[in-house]
C-alpha cells in the first residue's frame, strides 16, 4: 500500500454540463476517498499559480481563461496510489485521443475542455493541495 492524496478539479465545462457527480462518482467507485471538497470560482491569480509550469506555453492564456470561466469543484482525494489512479481514470490530456472508459474519453473532444484535472505527481499534489486546501 502506498497511501497518497491528490488534487482533483472538476473543470468549468464539466460543472456547466452537470457532470460533477459523474466524475466524482467514478473516483469514489474506484475505491478512492473524497476527504474534502468545495465548489468555487478560481481567480486569475490562483489559476496562474496552479498552472505555473505552463506559464511559457502558447496555450497558457487560453488555459487560464478557461479555468476561470465558471465554477469548479476542487477535491482532496485519498487512497492507495491516488495520484496515478486518478490520472488513469482521467485519460490522456486530449479527449479526442482518450480511450472510451476514461473520463476524458467518454465526455470530451476539445483539448482545453477536458473536464477534469488531477495532480501529475506526489510533489505536484502537495504543492496544489497547499494552494487549495492549505
Ligand atoms: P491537467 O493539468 O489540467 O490535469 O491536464 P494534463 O496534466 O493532462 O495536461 P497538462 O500538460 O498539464 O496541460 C494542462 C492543460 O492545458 C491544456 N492544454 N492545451 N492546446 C494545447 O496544446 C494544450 N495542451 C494542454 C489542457 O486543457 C490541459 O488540461
Ligand atoms: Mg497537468
Amino acid at each position: 500500500m502506498s497511501e497518497e492524496t491528490t488534487l482533483v478539479i472538476v473543470k468549468p465545462d464539466a460543472v456547466r454540463r452537470g457532470l460533477i457527480g459523474e466524475i466524482l462518482g467514478r473516483i469514489e467507485r474506484k475505491g478512492l476517498r473524497i476527504e474534502a471538497m468545495r465548489q468555487m470560482h478560481i481567480d486569475r491569480d490562483l489559476a496562474e499559480r496552479q498552472y505555473d509550469e505552463h506559464r511559457d506555453k502558447a496555450f497558457f492564456g487560453e488555459l487560464v481563461e478557461f479555468i476561470t470561466s465558471g465554477e469548479v469543484v476542487v477535491a482532496r482525494v485519498a487512497g492507495d496510489q491516488a495520484v496515478s489512479v486518478v490520472r488513469t481514470l482521467m485519460g490522456p490530456t486530449d479527449p479526442a485521443q482518450a480511450p472510451p472508459g476514461t473520463i476524458r474519453g467518454d465526455y470530451g473532444v476539445v483539448i482545453t475542455e477536458n473536464l477534469v484535472h488531477g495532480s501529475d505527481s506526489p510533489e505536484s499534489a502537495k504543492r496544489e493541495l497547499d494552494l487549495f486546501f492549505g
